[in-house]
């Protein structure tokens, strides 16, 4: 039986935690609980005991805890540990590796694989101190779940609001789950790029990220260990994955050569061909229209393909955004960037593909090539996942 602890914080969501509780045991988990002062606020000990028919830890100077179960046996004897609801303040903790009670001396004295699930109000979440440990966090290999964007306890609305409990409890069962990805390595690119022109203005293009991030989530799902490196968007890092945030197509091209050796690379990201040597300051409106001189920007896609030996992944995935003669084009790209598998999707006037959940794509390789219509972009991801299984003959 897999050992579950579960640090429960200080907020509003955490009455949900018993919920959670309970769902995880009916799901096959041993769960042992540690209630941070701040969350024994908002539920009592006794209900977390009653729900987790084991005792719960609070105080890190309590003889009574440490005799029964001292802080660095209660962190290892788990097999992952699990805070939630995360607050702002103990993300803040865990990624300055402060240990002032017994949850962050716990989160610090582990060796076992932490997964955070973060609830907060939507401004907490998007401040720029909160930002910044999530990719602290997540480049120390913490995983997380959420949040999602929804009403508050608060009155506001926005992100910040914790994942579905049942939620919770499938993305914990899929990190026990051993995929036919399981120690292969993936690097997937998302987003568009920014292209600076002056201090305040940029090139870019309309993609969301969205079919991106749905790569690394279903890479991640089959239990490949995913380095997601995407430009500037809106959304949440899926579960198990590793998130570098790039802006320009230097800094992706320099990311991903950096995250490598891999087994696999999938370029999703729309990376802008050309780039501006930018002004030092803001262009000024005058009678001369500024001339922007465009410079090429590199290939990461071909760059990832023309490595050598070793050093080359062994499946190499492209997207062709295509107008015209969708397949001849892609096919053609399949070739003239030596890529594995190539997805063709038609981003013509008619389409609705960019910042939408649905897509229509063509995955094209060597052997076998398979056509989606209407799909959701999750559903696309999948498929594709299917095919780079097969191509790679990996057993699902
Ligand atoms: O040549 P084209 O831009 O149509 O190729 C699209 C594919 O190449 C996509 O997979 C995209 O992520 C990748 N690409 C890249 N670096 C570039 C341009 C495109 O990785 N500079």
């Amino acid at each position: 039986m897999k050992r579950i602890l579960l640090i429960i914080g200080g907020g509003i969501a955490a009455y949900k935690s018993l919920e959670l509780i309970r769902r995880l045991r009916d799901a096959g988990f041993e769960v042992q609980a540690v209630l941070t002062k701040a969350g024994a606020e908002f539920i009592t000990p006794l209900s977390v005991a009653a729900l987790s028919e084991q005792p719960v830890y609070s105080e890190l100077f309590s003889l009574k805890d440490e005799t029964e179960m001292g802080h660095i046996q209660l962190s290892r004897k788990a097999d992952v540990v699990l805070v939630c609801p995360a607050t702002a303040d103990l993300m803040a903790k865990m990624v300055h590796g402060l240990a002032n009670d017994l949850a962050s001396t716990v989160l610090l004295a582990t060796d076992k694989p932490v997964i955070v699930v973060p609830a907060m109000n939507v401004r907490m979440w998007e401040h720029k101190a909160t930002q910044r440990n999530l990719t602290q966090l997540t480049a120390d290999g913490v995983h997380c779940i959420g949040p999602v964007t929804g009403p508050m306890a608060c009155g506001e609305h926005g992100m910040g609001r914790m994942s579905e409990v049942g939620d919770i409890v499938a993305a914990v069962q899929s990190h026990f789950r051993a995929g036919p990805l399981h120690g292969k390595h993936a690097i997937v690119t998302a987003g568009p790029t920014h292209e600076p022109i002056d201090p305040v203005r940029y090139i870019a293009n309309r993609s969301s990220g969205k079919q991106g991030y749905a790569v690394a989530a279903a890479l991640a799902a089959h239990g490949a260990r995913v380095t997601l490196v995407s430009g500037p968007t809106n959304l949440t890092a899926p579960h198990g994955t590793t998130l570098v945030k790039v802006e320009t197509a230097h800094e992706m091209y320099e990311a991903v050569h950096k995250a490598l050796p891999a087994d696999i690379a999938v370029c999703v990201a729309a990376v802008a061909d050309w780039r501006v040597k930018p002004a030092p300051q803001k262009l000024k409106k005058s009678a001369h229209m500024p001339k922007l001189e465009l410079s090429e920007n590199p290939d990461i896609l071909a760059s990832l393909c023309a490595l050598k030996d070793e050093r080359r992944p062994a499946c190499v995935v492209g997207f062709a955004a295509e107008t015209t003669d969708i397949l001849s084009h892609a096919r053609a790209k399949l070739k003239s960037k030596s890529c594995d598998i190539i997805v063709a999707n038609d981003v013509s006037e008619t389409s609705t593909i960019f910042g939408c959940d649905t897509t229509t794509v063509d995955i094209i390789s060597a052997t076998a090539q398979t056509h989606h219509a209407r799909v959701s972009k999750t559903m696309a991801a999948d498929a594709l996942v299917q095919t780079l299984i097969q191509t790679m003959d990996l057993n699902i």
